[in-house]
């Protein structure tokens, strides 16, 4: 059944009963915290509540607007130091085993899903890895977003005069001067930390490599984030900076995706989930929009896993729900839905391997034969900016450097890369 059927059922199914009988009749009633909050990224989620909700299980929605989730970790932290954490939450990364530390996870409630299921053979080993923690299921991936694409409007680049999808660094900065002459944005971007940090991180990908952005991003290493290709990004990405949005400060980053589909910017740079409003404003990728690897990037894969993490709960009746969440969550049909919705991929293998059998547009399709190829191949990096890669303080330190790199006027490359090697080693 697709989205839109799915939750028209448990809408029309949901109206038929006065609400003390949906309260009485309910399987349990689970919580669920997680950021979800754009149009488009609400679509995708009210497809899991849905299905949630059909089982008979009621949906106590936790959205805490935020792009990027920084404001959903705070609400979740002050909650679990209140005693009282939701059954459910978005949690991502190396912060699942942070969490998983302070034994609030639930280590047991996904056992037997995770083996009635075969988790262990439908997902990646790094994907796995992610979402265990001392080899037991404390969480459940949810799908795979990449970082390093470039959003772009076509009718705008051609009233621009710009032929082709830029390719290089240096082609970008061409098309950006002339979207700039022809009197639009060239870059829709929100500048805010997250975002700020998205487009810092899609550079060093394409200046370093992902050897570069390894040393630099995941093992951290001093000499490397002070060298010589580092600099360089840093140099770059003042340049992509300066071709940025004048009226981003502090924007929501769909606010800033509208810019390119209503016409008035030509692109941005951004997640996948970016999709999820073209999705929504009812653009076809291919035709309406195009998505191409930031220019030098080609085909290198920075990966963002989303996940829900399950909770110890004092409620026992809980656990029932959560198990259904994680069912239906890598079940086939919810992985096809809501990766549409959404602009990500499956988690599943099975699912990767046949995106064209699932009705994936094109975007989606390069998206999964480059990660599985990538995961081959070691060109799969997991994003700083969206929690893979670091802990939340390390991820901070970047965060604030480069922020106030790109909004100072008089900052120097090499000065701001000596800064942000200081600022990570203090984070750790
Ligand atoms: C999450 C996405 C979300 C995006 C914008 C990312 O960190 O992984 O699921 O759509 O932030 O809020």
């Amino acid at each position: 059944m697709n989205s839109k059927l799915c939750l028209a059922a448990a809408i029309s199914l949901a109206s038929l009963l006065p609400l003390s009988a949906q309260a009485a009749d309910s399987k349990g009633s689970v919580e669920v915290v997680h950021w979800w909050t754009s149009g488009g990224e609400k679509a995708a989620v009210d497809v899991l509540k849905a299905q949630v909700e059909q089982d008979g299980f009621t949906w106590k929605d936790g959205a805490v607007a935020g792009g990027g989730g920084a404001t959903a970790m705070t609400v979740l932290k002050s909650r679990a130091v209140a005693g009282n954490p939701p059954g459910v939450a978005q949690i991502k990364g190396p912060d699942i085993q942070e969490w998983a530390s302070t034994g609030l996870l639930d280590t047991d409630v996904l056992k037997d899903v995770a083996k009635e299921e075969k988790w262990d053979s439908l997902l990646d080993k790094k994907v796995a890895d992610t979402v265990k923690y001392d080899g037991d299921y404390v969480a459940v991936p949810v799908n795979i977003h990449r970082i390093n694409w470039l959003w772009i409007n076509p009718e705008v680049f051609k009233k621009a005069g710009i032929e082709q999808p830029p390719k290089t660094l240096e082609e970008f900065y061409a098309a950006a001067d002339k979207l700039k002459a022809a009197g639009f944005i060239p870059l829709a971007h929100g500048g805010q930390p997250w975002q700020d940090s998205t487009v810092f991180e899609t550079v060093v990908f394409a200046v370093m490599g992902a050897d570069g952005y390894k040393k630099a991003m995941v093992d951290l290493d001093e000499k490397t984030l002070t060298g010589p290709e580092m600099i360089k990004a840093l140099t770059e990405l003042k340049k992509v900076a300066s071709y940025m949005d004048p009226d981003g400060k502090g924007q929501d980053w769909n606010l800033e995706a509208a810019k390119v589909i209503n016409g008035k910017a030509g692109m941005q740079m951004m997640g996948d989930w970016a999709k999820s409003e073209w999705t929504l404003a009812k653009k076809v990728a291919g035709k309406d929009y195009q998505c191409v690897p930031f220019p030098g990037t080609g085909k290198g894969f920075l990966y963002n896993i989303d996940s829900l993490a399950v909770f110890k709960q004092k409620d026992k009746g809980t656990a029932e729900g959560q198990k259904d969440i994680a069912r239906k969550v890598l079940g086939e049909d919810f992985q096809k839905t809501f990766s549409i919705n959404k602009g990500s991929i499956p988690v599943r293998n099975d699912m990767l391997e046949h995106m064209d059998t699932f009705g994936f547009d094109s975007c989606a399709q390069t998206a999964a034969k480059d990660f599985l190829a990538d995961a081959k191949s070691g060109g799969l990096q997991p994003s700083m900016a969206h929690n893979m890669a670091t802990t939340l303080a390390v991820q901070g330190a970047f965060f604030d450097v480069i922020t106030n790199y790109m909004n100072d006027p008089k900052a120097e490359p090499a000065d701001a890369a000596k800064k942000l090697a200081a600022a990570i080693k203090s984070a750790q």
